[in-house]
C-alpha cells in the first residue's frame, strides 16, 4: 500500500512522549545467563544494554507515562481523545485490549479503542490508520501508542534472540493542523516470510508450551530487514517526489546497528541525520520508533520544517514508512542529565 497524504485536512503530530522501564540489563549480565559476551553482542548488533519491565509492569503500565506526556504537550487531560490505537505484540492480555485499558486510565470515555498487531512495524501501521481517521474527519484527536514488553515472550535460555530485545513504549497525538505534517506513506507485508520471526504458540492455531517463546531465523530476518528498510524508504520518498538528500531526520526501526548502518549506506543518508538509540534500549518492537522520536525531540533534532522519514519492519513479515514535515516545536527537554535508569524526556512525564 502506498499513497500521498492528499486529504484536504492536513494532519500532524502535535504531542510526543515515551517511557522505558528503569531496570537496565547489560550485556555482561546476559553473559552470566547464556553463552554470550558483550563483545559478540556489540559487534553483531551495536546493543550495549536494554530496559526490562518490572514483574508488576504490563504494557499498559509502560504506555501510560508516554501517553500522558504526549497529551500534556497538547494541553489535554485525555478526556478529549476520540481514538486510541495501541500497536503491540505483547498486550496486557488478549482481551480486553490494552487500548481499552488505557482509554479507561486516561479518562477517554468517548474514544474508539483497539489494539493492532503488525510486529515491530506496528507503530507505523497504527500511525497510518490514525492518520486516515483524522484526515477523514472521523477523529479530532487520536492517540497512537507503540510499545512492547518483549521480555515476557523471550526464551531466557536462547542466546540467539535473548540479546536483541528490550521493553519500552511511546505515544504520539495526531490532530488536524493548518499545514501538513504527514506527506506520504508506504506499508507492506509478506506472509510467506512469517515463519522467520514468530510466536507460534500464542493464538488459536496452538496455545501451549513449548512454542510460547519468540523464534527467529536471524539471517533471513537480517536479509529481509536490510532490503525493506531501503525499498520502503525509497518508495515513500519517490511517491512524494523527494530524495534522500531532502531528508533531515531519518528514524529507522531500532533493531540492530548493523541493519541501520547497512540501510543508511545503501540509501545514502549521512549518518548525522540518523537517529540511533538501539545501543541503550535494544529492539523494543512497536516501542522503537516512538522511543527514537522522543530521543530526537530531546536532542532538539525535530525542528519545524524538518523532513522526517520513519521506517519500521518486523514480524509478519511487515514493513512501513511515513514521511512527514515536522510542524510543531514540542516542549523542550530538561537541560540536566537524567538520573540513572531514567532517560531524557522524564520531566515531561516519561522517559526515553
Ligand atoms: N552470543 C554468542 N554467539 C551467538 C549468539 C550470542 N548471543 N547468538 C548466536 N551466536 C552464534 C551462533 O550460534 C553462530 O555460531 P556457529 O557459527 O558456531 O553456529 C554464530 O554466533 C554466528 O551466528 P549467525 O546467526 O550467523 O550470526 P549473525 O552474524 O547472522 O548475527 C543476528 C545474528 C541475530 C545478530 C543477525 O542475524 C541479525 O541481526 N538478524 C536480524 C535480527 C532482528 O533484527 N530481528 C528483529 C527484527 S524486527
Amino acid at each position: 500500500m502506498i499513497g500521498d497524504a492528499r486529504s484536504d485536512l492536513p494532519v500532524t503530530i502535535t504531542g510526543l512522549g515515551a517511557y522505558a522501564p528503569e531496570r537496565v540489563l547489560t550485556n555482561d549480565e546476559l553473559s552470566q545467563m547464556v553463552d554470550t559476551s558483550d563483545e559478540w553482542i556489540m559487534e553483531r548488533t551495536g546493543i550495549r544494554e536494554r530496559r526490562i519491565a518490572a514483574d508488576s509492569q504490563a504494557l499498559s503500565d509502560l504506555s501510560l507515562p508516554g501517553a500522558r506526556q504526549a497529551l500534556e504537550q497538547v494541553g489535554s487531560d485525555g478526556s478529549d481523545v476520540d481514538l486510541l490505537v495501541v500497536a503491540t505484540v505483547t498486550p496486557d492480555m488478549m482481551f480486553p485490549s490494552t487500548s481499552a485499558i488505557l482509554a479507561n486510565e486516561l479518562g477517554a470515555k468517548d474514544a474508539a479503542a483497539y489494539d493492532l498487531s503488525a510486529g515491530c512495524t506496528g507503530f507505523m501501521y497504527a500511525v497510518v490508520q490514525a492518520y486516515g481517521m483524522v484526515a477523514a474527519g472521523l477523529s479530532r484527536r487520536a492517540l497512537v501508542v507503540g510499545g512492547d514488553v518483549l521480555s515476557r515472550i523471550l526464551d531466557w535460555t536462547d542466546r540467539s534472540t535473548l540479546v536483541l530485545f528490550g521493553d519500552g513504549a511511546g505515544a504520539v497525538v495526531l490532530e488536524p493542523s493548518e499545514e501538513a505534517g504527514f506527506l506520504a506513506f508506504e506499508l507492506g507485508a509478506d506472509g510467506a516470510g512469517g515463519e522467520h520471526l514468530w510466536l507460534p504458540g500464542s493464538g488459536s492455531r496452538k496455545f501451549e508450551d513449548p512454542d510460547k517463546f519468540v523464534k527467529m531465523n536471524g539471517r533471513e530476518v537480517f536479509k529481509f530487514a536490510t532490503r525493506v528498510l531501503v525499498s520502503s524508504a525509497e518508495d515513500v520518498l519517490a511517491r512524494y517526489g523527494a530524495t534522500v538528500d531532502d531528508v533531515d531526520v531519518y528514524i529507522p526501526h531500532q533493531a540492530n546497528v548493523r541493519i541501520i548502518d547497512h540501510a543508511t549506506k545503501r540509501l545514502g543518508i549521512p549518518s548525522d541525520r540518523v537517529v540511533i538509540n538501539v545501543d541503550r534500549y535494544g529492539n523494543t518492537s512497536s516501542g522503537s520508533i516512538p522511543l527514537a522520536l522522543a530521543d530526537a525531540q530531546a536532542e532538539g533534532r525535530l525542528r519545524p520544517g524538518s523532513l522526517v522519514l520513519m521506517t519500521g519492519m518486523g514480524a509478519g513479515l511487515t514493513w512501513g514508512s511515513a514521511l512527514m514535515r515536522w510542524t510543531q516545536r514540542l516542549e523542550a527537554p530538561p537541560a540536566e542529565p537524567a538520573p540513572p535508569g531514567q532517560a531524557r524526556a522524564k520531566t515531561t512525564g516519561g522517559s526515553a
